[in-house]
């Protein structure tokens, strides 16, 4: 029977709500496709903040549960509570990026979809998007103006100034297009590069080098759009789309506007990838697209769906347990088509029964 071993980081806000969920859907998974699965739990954000007196969002003891695992499930991290600490030891940052880093989790994969049944949750026009969307956005993670440096503030002729720097190599825009042509090529064939070229260097050579890399992938259409444009697009037809790849920072604000318009970031997981080993196994970092949710966190309404889908994610990229993937997939769409809806996507529409985090994780379990 395989064995694997996860790292569980609930985190803050929503977080331990909806990953109690997800460890429900764990256990009859591993049960029903015959695999064991050791899941241990490690502190980070905001919680890891408070256990070590504010030394400290993503500990020792964290950092090393996470090497000895082969994958991370993640839940959200960050709160009012933690936003006037130093900006190094914020959860976001302190956490989540030295994490990123740290596994070289270069890959971002998130998915936007709006399900068809869903579409009223949408802020875009029904007649828009009668049958939904489903857009991949493959973000690169470790690289851009996220880390590149200098990064600092100094004193410049008497006044204050604040740098960050945007340095791509060719290297890492092929290693992130690799991922990208794979993922078309696996899905509607369709890839959208999008970038600045019309002003940035950085966004010359990712475009250059992504026509480059596009040779190896002859069956998959390539387009290029500015970023400011592809912001348009999106909102004017995501249908369009199939997978998009762009860089840290568009890919961070492109992702977010692909989540609003899917209807609700309570729906949609992410998975963080390094480089996959011989088996094709990869680590990863599995986590909600949405965030902590403080305003809403504690009182059980939170929807479970991104995290169970992250889980999902996980099982198919780093533990290669493709008939579970699948599986909590199909109990989700079930889940969905049987009427069950959490606040986040409930319109009061016939047969729609609003349930709370509890009552969803029960209503896909079952249909597991
Ligand atoms: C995301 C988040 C993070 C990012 C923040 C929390 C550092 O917005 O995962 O999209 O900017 O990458
Ligand atoms: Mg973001």
């Amino acid at each position: 029977m395989p064995q694997h071993r996860i790292a569980v980081l609930p985190g803050d806000g929503i977080g331990p709500e909806v990953m109690g969920e997800a460890r429900k859907v764990i256990e009859v998974v591993a049960a029903r496709f015959d695999f064991a699965i050791s899941s241990e739990e490690f502190l980070v954000g905001g919680a890891a903040l408070d256990a070590t007196g504010n030394t400290t969002p993503l500990p020792e003891e964290t950092l090393n549960g996470c090497e000895s695992s082969d994958a991370i499930l993640f839940g959200s991290v960050g709160g009012p509570k933690w936003e006037e600490l130093p900006p190094d030891i914020q959860p976001e940052r302190g956490a989540l990026l030295p994490l990123r880093k740290h596994f070289g989790l270069f890959a971002n994969l998130r998915p936007g979809v709006c399900h068809p049944s869903l579409i009223d949750a949408s802020p875009v026009k029904n007649s828009l998007i009668p049958d939904g969307f489903n857009v991949l956005c493959v973000r690169e993670l470790t690289g851009g103006i996220y880390f590149g440096s200098p990064k600092e503030r100094r004193e410049e002729n008497g006044e204050e100034v604040a740098i960050d720097t945007m340095v791509y190599r060719r290297s890492e825009i092929e290693r992130i297009a690799h991922v990208a042509f794979q993922a078309a090529q696996g899905r509607r064939k369709k890839l959208c590069s999008v970038d600045k070229a019309n002003v940035l260097q950085n966004s010359r050579l990712w475009r250059e080098t992504v026509v480059e890399v596009a040779k190896g992938y002859p069956d998959v259409e390539l387009s290029h759009l500015y970023v400011d444009n592809a912001a348009m697009q999106l909102i004017r037809y995501a249908p369009d789309y199939d997978v998009i790849v762009t860089g840290n920072l568009f890919g961070d604000i492109l992702s977010d506007e692909m989540a609003m318009i899917s209807g609700s970031l309570g729906m949609l997981p992410s998975a963080s990838l390094g480089e996959p080993d011989e088996d094709g196994r990869n680590f990863g970092l599995y986590e909600p697209s949405g965030g902590s949710a403080p305003d809403i966190a504690g009182q059980g309404i939170a929807n479970p769906i991104a995290q169970i889908l992250s889980l999902a994610m996980l099982l198919r990229y780093s533990l290669a347990e493709t008939a579970a993937a699948d599986s909590i997939e199909a109990a989700v769409e079930k889940a969905i088509g049987d009427g069950f809806r959490t606040g986040d996507i409930f319109s009061g529409a016939e047969g729609e029964k609003q349930v709370g985090t509890a009552g969803m994780g029960a209503a896909i379990v079952e249909r597991l």
